[in-house]
């Protein structure tokens, strides 16, 4: 019978473990998949809403932006979206990151980078989201831009 010898991993840092304790690699080895299930829903049917129903990619605008979330339906879609979608992308930059940094201060800067830029990103689009204000103050000139249920646009 033929062996083969398979090298050692460049980061084996995490391989040796005593058994105890969460084992963060193996969920997060669970949450991409799981992640990437609900994933193709909410991207795909976010495309095919925003992208294909109706009059299709022309009828987005600010007022198209407002419409939607106006319905909690899609607060709840588009918040479950930013943070599975970053997490997800964001996990999937760490094991990258784990994978061909093999400078053990480039892989902290990395990685320190992912958690910051992901951290901001969540808040601010989670803000965004939470904050909007469909029928702003804006200048007569823009008034056609609100949705119609300010009860000045168009
Ligand atoms: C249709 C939706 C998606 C599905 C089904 C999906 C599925 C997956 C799965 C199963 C993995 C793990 C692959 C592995 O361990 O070998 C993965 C990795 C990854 N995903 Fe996704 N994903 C989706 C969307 C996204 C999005 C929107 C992003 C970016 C925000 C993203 C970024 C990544 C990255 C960076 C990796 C790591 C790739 C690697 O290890 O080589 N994915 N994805």
């Amino acid at each position: 019978m033929t062996t083969v010898d398979v090298e050692t991993p460049r980061s084996p840092r995490r391989a040796e473990r005593s058994g105890r304790g969460i084992n963060l690699e193996k969920w997060g080895w669970i949450y991409m998949r799981a992640s990437g299930v609900v994933l193709v829903v909410l991207i795909f049917g976010h495309l095919f809403v925003n992208l294909v129903a109706g009059e299709g990619v022309k009828a987005i605008d600010f007022a198209f932006v407002a419409g939607k979330w106006a319905d909690p339906f899609w607060v709840v879609w588009d918040t479950l979206l930013l943070w599975l979608a970053l997490i997800h992308g964001a996990n999937g930059m760490r094991t990258i990151v784990n994978d061909y940094a093999s400078n053990e201060l480039l892989r902290r800067i990395f990685k320190g980078a992912l958690v910051v830029s992901t951290v901001v990103l969540l808040i601010l689009g989670t803000l965004v989201i939470y904050t909007f204000d469909p029928c702003p103050d804006v200048s007569a000139d823009q008034l056609e831009l609100l949705p119609s249920f300010c009860g000045v646009g168009a």
